[in-house]
């Protein structure tokens, strides 16, 4: 819906401003605010418009969730326009608006984003950016975008941001990477202060701030992809770690896909769900894991690897599954021997859901085997050997073959 047909439909209006205020909206975005009866906005956003703008002013809450929920029905038969920084569909109040109440309820003017005139002032393309956004969220989601040449933009909460910033990629051994704090862009006070990670020397900066990375990898740091499998070492592991190549060839077939959501079952060190939601930040995971020791070793794995959001049940399967919300795919990494266990994570999956499930054992390969004569897929069996001295030459030194059931329901 566009034009005059949204705009009679729109119960609020987001007008993006930016840290250059009134001087730099636009005709129509100054007109709709100037039409409003009600603006809503932080303190600091009422503040940038002009004192002759009538409409009354009234600030968020704080925390402002249940103003944004209720905002619709708080001001009957008066034109709501709600201020946003910057670009409001980005990290903004205009798509948390949206979520909650739907698109036809909202009608969003834009204004350049904090993105936009950062990748202005670096001379970078904004579609060759990454961008990741840490306001309330945990810092670790860097992680997996740090890589070498790769440039970055780091949405945080506050001043400190820069300096967190430097210091983690100096921790993943991206010392040398050059670090930019771009404060108030597009305002009078717009600034950039520069240095290296590994000597960041400037603390807490302006609040209003993008931090870039040109991210350097200090000599000998492995780079890790986001493309299956890591090397084994990249994990902390008892033993129990679903091994590289197997790894690489499981999340194969179990397609790991933007926005949807894994069940590891018997997750060990958690590799599979780790790898699964480094494959695109929307992917996510719940690893099950019934020995606690463990469900503790995948939290510290899914931090350091930059997927602090895998989510992490300590229990037993199948009891364990209860509740879970429905997954997109499993993987049975361990267990399928264990009574009901496959045909609860068969009933949980949706049309076009996939089920992989590896064996090790003759009893548990038996299992799949039967699962595969009943409703198809594929089996494989994968035996992989590594190079390794024998005398003064070089021999193969055979794992154990790893069967991998894999089917699409
Ligand atoms: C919740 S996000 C909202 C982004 C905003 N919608 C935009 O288009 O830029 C807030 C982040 O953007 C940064 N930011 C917003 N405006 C900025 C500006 N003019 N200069 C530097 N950083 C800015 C804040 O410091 C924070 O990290």
């Amino acid at each position: 819906m566009r034009g005059d047909e949204r705009d009679r439909a729109a119960l609020v209006t987001v007008v993006g401003i930016g840290a250059d205020g009134w001087d730099g909206l636009s005709p129509i975005a100054r007109r709709t605010i100037e039409d409003a009866d009600v603006l809503r906005g932080s303190a600091r956003q009422l503040g940038l418009v002009p004192d002759d703008v009538l409409a009354e002013r009234v600030p968020w809450p704080s925390p402002m969730g249940t103003a944004l929920a209720t905002l619709p029905t708080a001001h009957p038969g008066r034109r709501v326009v709600v201020l946003a920084s910057g670009d409001p569909m980005l990290s903004g109040v205009g798509a948390s608006l949206i979520r909650l109440h739907g698109p036809h309820a909202v009608e969003v003017v834009p204004h350049p984003s904090s993105i936009s005139l950062a990748c202005a002032r670096l001379g970078w393309a904004v579609e060759e950016t990454a961008v990741v956004t840490v306001v309330g969220r945990a810092l670790d989601l860097v992680t997996p975008h740090v890589t070498p040449g790769r440039r970055l933009l780091v949405l945080g909460s506050d001043g400190g941001t820069p300096a967190e910033v430097a210091a983690l990629c100096t921790r993943l051994g991206y010392g040398d990477s050059r670090i930019s704090a771009l404060t108030q862009l597009g305002g009078p006070a717009e600034h950039v202060l520069t240095g290296s990670a590994a000597d960041w020397p400037h603390g807490v900066v302006d609040p209003l701030v993008v931090t870039a990375v040109e991210a350097v990898a200090d000599p000998g740091t492995v780079a890790l992809p986001t493309v299956p499998g890591l090397p084994d070492d990249a994990f902390e592991d008892d033993g129990q770690l679903t091994k590289r190549e197997v790894r690489a060839v499981t999340l194969a077939f179990l397609t790991p896909l933007p926005g949807q959501l894994l069940w590891d079952v018997g997750a060990g060190a958690g590799s599979i769900g780790i790898e699964w939601m480094r494959s695109h930040p929307s992917c996510r995971a719940v690893a099950v894991e019934g020995r606690p020791d463990r469900a503790g070793r995948i939290v510290r794995n899914a931090t350091r690897l930059g997927v602090p959001g895998l989510h992490v049940v300590e229990g037993r399967a199948p009891e364990a599954l209860a509740g879970l919300p429905a997954p997109d795919a499993v993987f049975v990494g361990g267990g399928a021997t264990t009574p009901s266990l496959l045909e609860t994570c068969w009933a949980a999956l949706p049309v076009g859901g996939r089920l992989v499930a590896n064996a090790v054992t003759v009893e548990s390969e038996a299992v799949l085997a039967g699962w595969f004569a009943r409703v198809g897929g594929e089996l494989v069996r994968i035996g992989v050997q590594r190079a390794q001295p024998v005398g003064s030459f070089t021999g193969w030194k055979p794992g154990m073959p790893v069967t991998i059931f894999s089917v699409v329901r």
